[in-house]
């Protein structure tokens, strides 16, 4: 057990699905793994842990924002031997091109401040996602026939931005879409050595903004978590 999770040791699979919403890595579980098993309740961060064509899978929230992800993910990897992190969330569309319900591959997040911030001060590290992992799930999308796009994202600290010239920045930047967890993930995943990515479907735009509608959030959610699933085991 750690500070934040209850899983006893050898309870946690290597591979990990980090949805941000605890209610989501339950329904992600039940509907996606078998012999799913509750192995974390500790403030109500549900993780489940059971087996996806006999492979040992975790599906974990992360809670919303880095810090909350950073505390699930440093454990994760630290104390529980998790190898292959894949973030399975929401952005906010940033580029014309970019629809409402695609799907977006995190191949870089850029970002203004992390809870890595202390160590890296004056230089820009470039976190990025794990190649194979990427390669991977561009292709499992392709074989769906899911919109995808795979590009740089913005992780932002704020949902309610009182700096919109910095949203402005990044899309004449390029990137695709904005969230709020992925960068620290792919920076701890290059601090301890292990593979990660960040597969977000697309639920309010910047530029159109459009939203979502709710009864289609469920089959978007679906699509990411079989995304990820292919690419951890293809
Ligand atoms: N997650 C989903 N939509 C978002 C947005 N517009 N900003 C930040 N995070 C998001």
């Amino acid at each position: 057990m750690t500070i934040h999770i209850g899983a006893e040791p050898g309870q946690i699979a290597e591979t990990v699905l980090m949805p941000g919403d605890p209610l989501r890595a339950e329904w992600a579980a039940n509907t996606f793994l078998d012999d799913a098993k509750c192995v974390n309740r500790v403030r109500g961060m549900l993780g489940f842990t059971g087996t996806y064509k006999g492979n040992p899978v975790t599906i974990h929230g992360s809670g919303m924002g880095m810090p909350s992800l950073s505390i699930y993910a440093n454990e994760l990897i630290r104390d529980y031997g998790a190898k292959t992190l894949i973030r399975i969330g929401s952005c906010g569309g940033m580029q014309d091109m970019v629809g409402i319900r695609d799907v977006i591959l995190a191949m870089t997040a850029s970002t203004l401040s992390t809870p890595s911030r202390g160590i890296f001060r004056e230089l820009n590290f470039a976190p990025c996602a794990d190649y194979g992992l990427l390669r991977s799930a561009a292709d499992a999308a392709s074989a769906r026939g899911i919109t995808h796009h795979v590009g740089g994202i913005y992780s932002s600290d704020v949902f309610y931005d009182e700096r919109p010239d910095l949203n402005e920045q990044m899309m004449r930047h390029g990137i695709l879409g904005v969230e709020m967890e992925a960068a620290e993930l792919y920076i701890l995943a290059a601090r301890y050595g292990v593979r990660a990515l960040a597969v977000l479907t697309v639920s309010d735009h910047l530029v159109t903004h459009e939203a979502l509608p709710s009864e289609d959030r469920e089959r978007s959610f679906g699509e990411m978590v079989e995304i990820a699933l292919e690419a951890a085991f293809p």
